[in-house]
């Protein structure tokens, strides 16, 4: 009876595997923070796509972290940069061999520039230090032509930037690449819940990113900022984290005529494993509760660490 008349119901296809690819690494490096979670290598990268494509997952995210970080992040928009390299050959295993219409997961990348800056930040920086919003933009507009190039169907804007959406259109559009779509990271808030992912990345960062992330005190201004990106033509919008945004992720839901995403990120993942571990909360049992919320509060797509495990359970 409870299934018969459930509300909500998760499937594969809403679901969104982030992975992580780590340049020069010889074996898959698993992540203290984040147990289950490694941060892959070229070839297990591959291995792992083949696995959400066979899960029918509705998309996976990848981040690139590379040997070389610099102020300017110019790996992140090398053609050969490992990015790039990540994208060619998930590509390439989403379309080996496919029956046409074969549901293939949708292939996203982060556009930001965190994971390849030697000071961690999500842009560059002026003379003084701050992060520099629109000489960041011209960044982000050569890395997301990079990679459609490189064969993303989904941008993912997720550096907070002021004009951020409405520049890469420009720029993907210029560059013939007009089907491809722009998911914007649109109510981010600087949270304590990227912890662990920082691990993920290697990333540089001292200090924290206020001064383009948001105050998890305003609702309102998330609505404001998700408003600019649909503004600005962005395909779907996302709200970032979930679990302790429900309030932002159902409002923005009910205002945005795009699908709407919602992240479940590192930290949010960490909890749940490491009071399971310790015995102390039903771990699967939270695992579908928390994901089930996010989608009950109106997401339509979901990033989640657990999506191969979920779609696994579904099945
Ligand atoms: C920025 C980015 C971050 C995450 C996704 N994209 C980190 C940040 O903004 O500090 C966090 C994801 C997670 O915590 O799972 N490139």
């Amino acid at each position: 009876m409870r299934r018969l008349v459930a509300e909500t119901r998760l499937h594969p296809a809403d679901l969104v595997l982030p992975l992580f690819v780590k340049e020069g690494l010889t074996e898959p490096a698993p992540l203290t923070s984040m147990p289950g979670q490694v941060q892959h290598t070229e070839d297990s990268l591959v291995e792992a796509v083949r696995a959400a494509r066979d899960a029918g997952l509705g998309g996976i995210m990848l981040f690139g972290i590379p040997v070389a970080k610099d102020a300017n992040g110019s790996q992140g928009d090398a053609p050969n940069g490992i990015l790039q390299r990540a994208l060619r050959a998930s590509r390439a295993v989403l379309d080996e061999g496919l029956a046409p219409g074969a549901p293939t997961p949708v292939l996203m990348a982060d556009t930001c520039l965190d994971e390849f800056t030697d000071h961690g930040h999500c842009g560059v920086l002026t003379s003084t230090g701050a992060v520099d919003n629109d000489a960041t933009l011209t960044r982000y507009a050569s890395m997301a032509v990079a990679q459609a190039k490189a064969g993303a169907d989904v941008i993912s804007p997720s550096g907070m930037m002021d004009g951020q959406v409405a520049m890469i259109r420009d720029a993907l559009d210029d560059a013939g690449f007009v089907d491809t779509s722009i998911l914007a990271y649109s109510a981010k808030y600087a949270s304590a819940y990227f912890g662990p992912f920082r691990e993920a990345v290697d990333s540089e960062l001292k200090g924290d990113r206020k001064t383009y992330q948001m105050d998890f005190a305003n609702s309102r201004e998330g609505l404001r900022e998700a408003d600019l990106d649909l503004a600005e033509g962005a395909d779907m919008v996302m709200v970032k984290p979930a679990g302790s945004y429900l309030d932002v992720l159902r409002a923005v839901a009910d205002r945005s005529d795009v699908p709407v995403a919602a992240y479940q990120v590192s930290g949010e993942y960490a909890m749940i494993e490491a009071a399971g571990a310790n015995g102390w909360i039903d771990r699967d049992r939270a695992v579908m509760e928390s994901v089930t919320s996010i989608k009950r509060a109106g997401a339509d797509v979901i990033l989640t660490y657990w999506a191969l495990e979920i779609a696994e359970w579904i099945k």
